[in-house]
């Protein structure tokens, strides 16, 4: 057995590969000065690091996870972030965030977690007149709700697929070669249950790559 050590699973450097989705999201957006940004469901926060990079504005980054948050915690002090992130611990649906505050809503991987009709409502209430939810979901999950965007109060302002099969070749099979090599390794129990966790979702993705392909959506408030 090898070092245990060196046996660790930093899963945010394979969600990384996909901040390049993320920087084409934003640049689709129109230059807003000093934009009030809310990224919800932001977990370690990968997204709202580089929001930070990309924007001058200032940014409130919720989640309900406790652990993730305290990871993104010690990037903000890395990054030296401290007066343009802050953290929330809490639901988009209990939070009492004023109407009309922000410019941009950025929501990866969570509305579908919130629901689409609940998530809609809440992001529009908050949303200033004009202002733009971008959200990345699978496209099977979220394509009825697309094609309703009026009955929400939102047009679709731009919107792009991420390549075929990108979630399988660009990060579960990665995360599946990195796991094979932690199996030769002497792991603790959490790091083991960790991985479980992940070879369940990488044998759904691997099963049916397609039903995983993703898109980003930009959604103007009307
Ligand atoms: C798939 S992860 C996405 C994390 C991050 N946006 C990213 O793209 O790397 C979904 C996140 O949504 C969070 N979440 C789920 N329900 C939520 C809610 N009601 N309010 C805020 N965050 C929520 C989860 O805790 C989780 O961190």
């Amino acid at each position: 057995m090898r070092d245990q050590n060196k046996a660790n699973l930093n899963i945010d450097e394979f969600r990384e590969i996909f901040l390049k989705y993320t920087q084409k999201a934003f640049h689709l957006l129109p230059k807003l000065y000093n934009p009030q940004i809310l990224d919800i469901g932001c977990g370690t926060g990968v997204p709202t690091i580089e929001l930070a990079k990309l924007t001058n504005g200032y940014i409130n980054a919720m989640d309900i996870n406790s652990k993730d948050l305290r990871k993104l915690e010690n990037k903000i002090i890395e990054y030296g972030l401290e007066n343009r992130i802050k953290i929330i611990q809490g639901s988009l649906l209990n939070y009492k965030f004023e109407p009309l505050t922000f410019d941009i809503i950025w929501a990866e991987g969570v509305i579908h977690i919130i629901g689409f009709k609940r998530g809609f409502k809440a992001c529009h209430k908050i949303l200033k007149k004009g202002g733009f939810l971008v959200l990345h979901e699978t496209i099977k999950g979220i394509q009825d709700y697309i094609n309703h965007l009026s009955s929400f109060g939102f047009i679709l302002y731009d919107w792009f697929q991420l390549p075929d099969n990108a979630w399988w070749n660009e990060f579960y099979n990665p995360l599946e070669l990195r796991i094979k090599e932690l199996s030769q390794m002497n792991l603790n129990k959490n790091l083991r249950k960790e991985i479980s966790r992940y070879k369940k979702e990488i044998n759904m993705v691997k099963s049916n790559p397609k039903n995983f392909n993703t898109a980003f959506y930009i959604l103007q408030k009307s």
